[in-house]
């Protein structure tokens, strides 16, 4: 009954305020067709991301994982001429199916998909030195959101925002006792937000068509 009436405040909102868009139907169409798990961000979700990044005026922006591209497609879009937003995904399968998505959206010129396991990829985008990164999305396997986070942490700059997808997870954030590596991961994460002091944070909990789970977000505060 309850995830029922979330589902439908859900379509409510996105009916009012995130209008239908051929792209990004599309993304979710093929990555359906294909198979791919439908744990893409919400709508709604999507838009809270796109809505953030230009807040924050985002004009690099780095997500780790990618699944078909919806949540890479609201972030992108959020970015001036000249921006660049990196998505890394380790699934062969799935990043083709997202390369054909953000191209279908236009936005081929302003993101660069990198295939492979995010703690192999990573090294090689710091060792790069593009700069910082305005804005980072983590939404890959949750046991590794520690690591991603310390990545994340190092790639960024006295103003930078970072979010962190699935922080909640039904609840079962707060089980002390679990020995789920997903929840030990989350709660690894919390710990070591809570400990640093070059950011300021919270966490959100979230409602709706994906059932009851979260997001954190961090500003990076002191200089890194
Ligand atoms: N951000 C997407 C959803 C991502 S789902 C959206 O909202 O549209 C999580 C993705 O992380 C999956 O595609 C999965 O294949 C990928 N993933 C899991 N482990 C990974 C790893 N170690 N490195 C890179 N990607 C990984
Ligand atoms: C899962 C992963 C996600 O990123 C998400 O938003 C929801 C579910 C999962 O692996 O189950
Ligand atoms: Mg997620």
């Amino acid at each position: 009954m309850t995830e029922t009436l979330w589902t439908a405040v859900d379509h409510y909102i996105d009916g009012m305020l995130v209008p239908a868009d051929a792209a990004l139907d599309a993304a979710i169409e093929t990555s359906n067709a294909a198979g791919l798990p439908p744990i893409a961000v919400t709508p709604s979700q999507g838009k809270l991301l796109h809505l953030l990044a230009r807040i924050q005026g985002a004009r690099n922006i780095l997500e780790i994982g990618t699944l078909g591209g919806y949540s890479t497609i609201w972030l992108a879009r959020a970015l001036p001429a000249g921006g660049r937003l990196i998505t890394i995904e380790a699934d062969r399968k799935y990043a083709e199916i997202a390369r054909a998505n953000i191209l279908r959206a236009g936005l081929g010129g302003l993101v660069e998909l990198r295939v492979g396991l995010a703690l192999e990829v990573l090294p090689r985008v710091a060792a790069e030195g593009g700069g910082a990164f305005d804005l980072t999305f983590i939404d890959a396997d949750k046991k590794n959101i520690p690591a991603y986070f310390a990545f994340a942490l190092k790639l960024s700059r006295r103003g930078s925002v970072i979010i962190v997808d699935n922080v909640v997870r039904d609840g079962r954030v707060i089980d002390a006792l679990s020995s789920d590596p997903d929840i030990l991961g989350i709660r690894r994460f919390n710990d070591m937000l809570a400990a640093e002091p070059r950011v300021s944070a919270t966490a959100i909990q979230t409602v709706g068509a994906k059932g009851h789970d979260g997001f954190a977000i961090a500003l990076v505060t002191g200089d890194l």
